[in-house]
């Protein structure tokens, strides 16, 4: 292999790439300068005080905060200027779980991790049960779990819940805000042996 064709090959390995990232909230200077890439199958970790703009840096990689300077690319997409129509094409490739859960009050649990489901795709209500069954179990969460209410549950009950309704498309990239904060040690390293 050239060394021109191997760089190729290394840059189609890049899921995230940031360059020279800027955020401000008025004057309060939140990242200057950040640059970082994650590539395929790699599982990369954040990690700083609270305050230091983890999950404002995590919300601009998922479109949902524009940064004041810099470009980022996620799957290969600049997430500038993007369409409406190419915006949700790539949020369908993706998995997030949000650092408070995120799971809707209203709905059972098995209602939050089918709801992708059936936002996104034509699948029947039959299918998308089953298919949100098994994601509950993939998560470790008894099927029982799945007829209870985002109230009923504890901490780590939670973010398991959200971690299967973030796994619910398949996605290509999960994005996970402190999976593991406020857990007790064993939940806490029951969630990491999960992600891995
Ligand atoms: N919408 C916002 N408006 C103003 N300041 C914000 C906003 N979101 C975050 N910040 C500030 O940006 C900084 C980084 O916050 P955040 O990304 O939530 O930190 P972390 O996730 O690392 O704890 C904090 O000082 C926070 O107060
Ligand atoms: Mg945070």
């Amino acid at each position: 292999m050239s060394a021109t064709s191997a760089a190729t090959a290394a840059d189609r390995d890049i899921v995230i790439d940031l360059r020279d990232v800027e955020t401000r909230f008025g004057t309060h200077v939140v990242h200057q300068k950040l640059c970082l890439q994650v590539r395929r199958a790699e599982v990369f970790a954040i990690i700083g005080g609270s305050g230091s703009g983890k999950s404002t840096l995590l919300r601009e990689m998922i479109l949902l905060h524009r940064p004041d300077a810099g470009s980022i690319k996620v799957l290969g997409v600049e997430l500038n200027d993007l369409s409406p129509e190419a915006a949700l094409d790539l949020r369908l490739r993706w998995g997030v779980l949000f650092q408070h859960g995120g799971l809707f009050g209203s709905l059972t649990v098995l209602e939050n991790i089918g709801l992708p489901l059936r936002e996104h795709t034509r699948l029947g209500n039959k299918l998308i049960d089953e298919i949100a069954a098994w994601k509950l179990h993939m998560t470790g969460l008894k099927p029982e779990v799945g007829a209870q209410y985002p109230a009923q549950l504890s901490g780590g009950m939670m973010k398991r819940a959200s971690l299967a309704r973030a796994l619910a498309l398949d996605p290509e990239l999960l994005f996970l805000d402190e999976p593991t904060a406020g857990l007790d040690p064993e939940s806490a390293a029951g969630v990491d042996e999960l992600v891995l």
